[in-house]
């Protein structure tokens, strides 16, 4: 049983999908996104029954994430898999930062996924289970005019690592995923800062959100000894910078 974050869309998705072709039932929480959630939903029931719940909430609110595991923990009886997916981007240019985007990406990218980490660890312990966090590669190579995003990735990072710490003795490991360019801003993009992007990656292309998914699945179901780690996905873009 997988709780994924974000999971209805994008990279969610993909990660999704690639869990539940292994027989894994989800609980897929999404935000704003209520029609892609309830069709993937339908999507993913059509393969196999019964097998995906749907949770709406803001990340940014604390006691929806004690809620939300509460409700997983009536309905399936059991959390293997955690997968902090969700996450707030755009560009927050030195000198015209507010405390407003401060707290909005902090909140979703940081402060979520250790509220959620605290209140699923328990239950994870029980069975071995795992957490992943989806980091970036800009974690500790800032992206121009995106500081508060980079630090919250950082932080994001050493979430990680002192939660592998953590709970190790109980059995739950905690890793990461760092993905290069793989899907773009849904806007403010344009084709030369792209091509430009695509020329500094060593494979010479874009990632797939399946690359992620597989990195998922990896850790997920071989990576028994690994905790506290940071896998890289970003077909060699970090060689070049
Ligand atoms: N795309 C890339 O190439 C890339 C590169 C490096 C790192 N990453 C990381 O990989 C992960 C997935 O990337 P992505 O591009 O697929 O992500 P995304 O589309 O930017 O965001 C994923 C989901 O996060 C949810 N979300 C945002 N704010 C939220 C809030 N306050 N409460 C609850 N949910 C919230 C949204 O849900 P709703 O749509 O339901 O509102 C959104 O669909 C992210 O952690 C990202 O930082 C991605």
């Amino acid at each position: 049983m997988a709780l994924i974050t974000g999971g209805v869309k994008r990279i969610g998705a993909a990660i999704a999908r690639q869990l539940h072709a292994q027989g894994i039932n989800l609980v897929l929480h999404y935000h704003h996104s209520e029609t892609a959630a309830h069709a993937l939903q339908a999507e993913l029931h059509n393969q196999r029954p019964n097998s995906v719940l749907l949770f709406q909430a803001d990340l940014r609110q604390i006691p929806k994430l004690t809620s939300m595991v509460r409700q997983i923990m009536e309905h399936y009886k059991r959390l293997d898999i955690v997968v902090n997916n969700a996450s707030a981007f755009y560009p927050t240019p030195l000198g015209k930062v507010d405390e407003k985007d401060w707290e909005d990406l902090l909140d979703t990218n940081l402060k979520a996924p250790f509220f959620l980490s605290q209140a699923v660890a328990p239950h994870l312990s029980e069975n071995h289970g795992c957490i992943i966090n989806l980091v970036d590669i800009h974690a500790d190579r800032p992206m121009k005019s995106h500081p508060v995003y980079n630090i919250t990735k950082a932080g994001l990072v050493m979430l990680t690592k002192t939660l592998a710490r953590e709970l190790g003795p109980k059995k739950v490991r905690v890793n990461a995923i760092a993905p290069g360019a793989i899907l773009w801003p849904d806007k403010d993009m344009d084709e030369v800062s792209k091509q430009r992007i695509v020329s500094n990656i060593a494979l010479k292309c874009h990632g797939d959100p399946k690359d992620i998914a597989k990195a998922v699945l990896f850790l997920v179901r071989d990576g028994g000894y690994i905790t506290g780690q940071v896998i890289t996905v970003d077909g060699g873009r970090t060689l070049n910078q």
